[in-house]
């Protein structure tokens, strides 16, 4: 049996706004940076619900609710690490960044809608579950093959020189 991963979903607030520190770690030669948002994360046990709704992906609901999360810095990654047609998984958070054409930069969550499975990989063809194979579309999150019926939680990635910083849309 796969265990559903803890998620950003978890650590988002839920009704009136919540402080989320914003330290962060550099991970893998300082490539990526991960918001300490990973902490709130830390203390939810593998299969905690802790909120999320799998079936849905809960895109909108969690972060839009009191309008508070939006903004919270989750990732920073290079650009040169985002392949053009393909993407770049940031399994600390989890969540993905994709380039489904040169210069257009999208993030979402990493956590499949199906049922919370941390996304795996991506190509060309699209981001891939690895539970029962759902796979998500690189520029909208739609799911385009599996079970998944919902799309990935879209975020908000903004490009600046080399780097992406992936915040919570909203
Ligand atoms: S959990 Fe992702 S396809 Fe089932």
């Amino acid at each position: 049996m796969i265990e559903r991963l803890p998620s950003i979903h978890d650590a988002l607030p839920r009704g009136a706004a919540r402080p989320v520190s914003r330290r962060s770690v550099a991970i893998a030669g300082g490539s990526v940076a991960v918001a300490s948002v990973l902490a709130a994360c830390a203390g939810n046990a593998p299969g905690d619900d802790g909120g999320v709704d799998a079936a849905t992906g809960g895109p909108g609901e969690d972060a839009t609710a009191g309008g508070a999360a939006g903004g919270e810095v989750l990732a920073t990654v290079s650009l040169a690490e985002v392949p053009v047609r393909g993407g770049l998984i940031v399994s600390e958070v989890p969540l993905v960044v994709t380039q489904p054409t040169e210069g257009d930069v999208r993030a979402f969550s990493g956590v499949c809608t199906h049922q919370g499975c941390a996304v795996a990989s991506v190509s060309s063809r699209g981001v891939m579950c690895p539970c029962h194979s759902s796979l998500f579309d690189l520029a909208d999150g739609s799911p385009i093959g599996g079970p998944a019926t919902e799309p990935l939680r879209a975020l908000s990635a903004d490009v600046s020189g080399d780097s992406v910083t992936v915040t919570l849309a909203g």
